[in-house]
């Protein structure tokens, strides 16, 4: 028992795990609960009366030693590793965060939306797959009506009652379906209509289109909340409505604004007149109402409509429509300033 003992010692000094596992292993086989020194002691209660002492000194030695040296590898070991990850400099400033930027439709939409929110009026929001009711026939746009040719629309083939929606007054139709007067919302969204992709044309853009409803909405109420977005728009103060058509509106018209005529830019957007046309708009139809269980003996109300877009390409000097849509970052990142 005696040279198991020594040899034992001997191993233990020379043992030199080099992981953190590797130590545990092996202070599991000598020290564990059924370990080696569990059996040396079980065979230590048969050793004579005169070679206990000494054994038994030397089995406390080993256990000891043993103990020491692992207790020693656990903490050098420790110590290696914590000091393997410090070496990384944690004084050095961080990597400088890239900041995205915003995508200008949504600039400009959230410009609008927040113009016409200060006057009270609430977002609504609705599917951009519709059906032929809330985008055609409820806006007065009975089946075989001329009008929905003016707007090349994208059909669902499986279901010829389904289409893309080609205006967000779809919403507008939802909107009135939903809420009694008095009503003021404001519903941007993406539309599509089947048209040539073209420096000034993309079949798929983005409209807010307004609606107010309530008792006694005149002409000159539409009138002046345009003016008012106008200015707080563009800064421009001066606009006209040209008389137009539309099925949901009547009368209908289009709105431009004075640009003015200050640069050459000025002269090429305006075509040298100086003025701009920006959207549409007019007095909610009757049958429209009608249509969507308003009463209009109580009730009349003013719609517009208008694509963010053309307004961003106007507020950019932006000079092609796709553009938008490429997501080149040499055009994206010119909008990082920009909340
Ligand atoms: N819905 C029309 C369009 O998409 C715009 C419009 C809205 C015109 C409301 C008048 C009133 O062209």
């Amino acid at each position: 028992m005696k040279d198991k003992l020594l040899r034992l010692l001997d191993e233990v000094e020379a043992f030199n795990g080099n992981t953190l596992e590797e130590v545990e292993a092996y202070r599991i086989k000598l020290l564990g609960s059924k370990g080696i020194l569990k059996d040396l002691f079980a065979e230590f209660k048969m050793v004579d009366g005169q070679e206990k002492k000494e054994i038994g000194q030397m089995l406390n030695d080993l256990r000891q030693a043993a103990t020491e040296k692992i207790n020693n590898l656990k903490q050098n070991l420790g110590k290696q590793s914590i000091g393997h990850q410090s070496k990384e400099d944690l004084t050095r400033p961080s990597e400088p965060l890239q900041l995205g930027a915003r995508h200008p439709i949504s600039i400009v939409k959230n410009q609008i939306l927040e113009v016409f929110s200060r006057i009270g009026f609430t977002v609504s929001e609705g599917p951009e797959i519709e059906d032929d009711w809330h985008n055609f026939t409820a806006l007065n746009l009975s089946e075989h009506h001329p009008a929905r040719d003016m707007q090349d629309t994208f059909f669902i083939q499986r279901n010829p009652d389904m289409l893309l929606r080609t205006h967000t007054s779809s919403v507008q139709v939802r909107y009135m379906e939903s809420h009694q007067p008095p009503i003021r919302t404001v519903s941007p969204g993406r539309v599509f209509r089947n048209e040539d992709i073209s420096a000034r044309a993309h079949c798929i853009f983005h409209q807010v289109e307004g609606l107010y409803i309530d008792t006694d909405v005149s002409f000159a109420d539409l009138k002046q909340t345009l003016l008012y977005f106008t200015k707080e728009m563009f800064g421009k103060s001066k606009i006209r409505l040209r008389p137009s058509y539309f099925p949901f509106t009547e009368p209908s018209a289009e709105v431009d604004i004075y640009w003015g005529l200050q640069t050459e830019t000025d002269y090429r957007i305006t075509k040298g007149t100086g003025w701009l046309e920006i959207m549409g708009c007019g007095m909610v139809d009757p049958n429209v109402l009608k249509n969507v269980g308003i009463d209009t003996d109580k009730y009349s109300g003013f719609a517009f409509g208008m694509g963010i877009e053309r307004i961003a390409m106007l507020l950019y000097q932006i000079p092609d429509i796709r553009m938008f849509y490429e997501n080149d970052l040499r055009f994206i990142d010119q909008f990082k300033s920009v909340i």
